[in-house]
């Protein structure tokens, strides 16, 4: 777990615990249909949320065919609770379903994750808490939909940033700041936003202790998943054939590429491996017309381009 998300010891094992509780259901307070377990990620972008998610999916089940990802980002629109659970009859859309409904109707055994639930329309943070409550749904079909089986993940950003008292979006923690006071800022956020901004406390309340706070993305956590992305990289082309190393200066230039700007964590270094060294190591397979079973060698390597050369 810690290998697959890295300088993320607090979180995994915040996560960990929740999910032992859920499984054993100790000490869970289960009424009724309630979901397994629910947990609320906070934390910056890219640190290791989603990640942390699909790992869990396959700690569960086995394989991440139980993970259900819905972007909230697409949910903001005044009837987007209706692309959830599902138009009522008369309406279009109606034969469809919904969204959410059909997929646990499908798969009850599941971690669902609501991915940045601030971006969500407030209407669905009903739907939010039936489930969180209930552990049922109702389409708009009228069928009864069960989450008692499922553990139900909501991830945030909120407490990264604040506004400011001329109304400017500005950083409220940062990379410098510690872990605990990272936790103690994003907690303090997130609740006051639950309470004054929503005023939903009744959410939070259903999530109490569960909310897992991630740390930022520091030059050392940074080093690893860089090592470890590069090694991907080359374990899929080996994959396909292809044995391939670095040249000492061109890992050098690709890990000042990927290292120099951490805003946006582990997805940065993802970004700048794609266009720094995937993207033009395709382009030169494709333009040399190398064949599977080459041993090549990455002689030089600048931003977008290298040099691919057979040994
Ligand atoms: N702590 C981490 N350990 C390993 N890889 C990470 C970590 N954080 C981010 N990544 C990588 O960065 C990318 C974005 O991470 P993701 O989990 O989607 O971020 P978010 O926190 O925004 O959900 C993924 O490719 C993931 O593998
Ligand atoms: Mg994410």
């Amino acid at each position: 777990m810690h290998e697959r998300v890295k300088g993320q010891p607090q979180a995994v094992t915040h996560m960990l615990d929740i999910v032992k509780r859920a499984m054993t259901g100790v000490g869970n307070n289960r009424n009724g249909n309630r979901p397994r377990g629910v947990a609320f990620f906070a934390g910056p972008t890219g640190v290791g949320k989603t990640e942390l998610a699909k790992t869990i999916t396959h700690l569960l089940f086995g394989d991440e065919g139980a993970y259900i990802r819905f972007d909230m980002s697409e949910f903001s629109a005044e009837h987007a609770d209706q692309r959830l659970i599902g138009a009522p009859p008369g309406y279009v859309g109606y034969d469809a379903g919904g969204e959410l409904t059909n997929a646990i109707r499908e798969k009850p055994f599941s971690v669902v994750l609501f991915d940045e639930i601030e971006k969500a329309h407030p209407r669905i943070l009903d739907k939010f808490l039936q489930i969180l409550d209930d552990g049922v749904l109702t389409s708009g079909r009228g069928d009864r939909v069960y989450f008692s089986e499922a553990l139900i993940i909501f991830t945030s950003n909120l407490g990264i940033y604040r506004t400011d008292g001329v109304g400017r979006r500005v950083h409220n923690v940062s990379a410098s700041d510690s872990y605990e006071t990272v936790q103690a800022q994003l907690l303090s956020e997130i609740s006051r936003h639950f309470k004054e901004e929503l005023n939903r406390p009744e959410i939070l309340n259903r999530i109490g202790e569960n909310v897992v706070v991630f740390d930022f993305i520091r030059e050392d956590v940074a080093e690893q998943i860089f090592h470890q992305m590069v090694n991907g990289v080359f374990a899929d082309l080996q994959s396909q054939g292809y044995t391939i190393s670095l040249s000492d200066g061109a890992r050098l230039t690709l890990h000042a590429l990927c290292l120099k700007d951490l805003a946006n964590g582990g997805r940065g270094i993802r970004n700048q491996i794609e266009a720094h060294l995937v993207k033009p190591i395709a382009r030169a397979l494709f333009d040399q017309d190398v064949q599977p079973g080459t041993n090549l060698h990455v002689s030089a390597l600048e931003a977008g381009t290298l040099t691919l050369v057979t040994v």
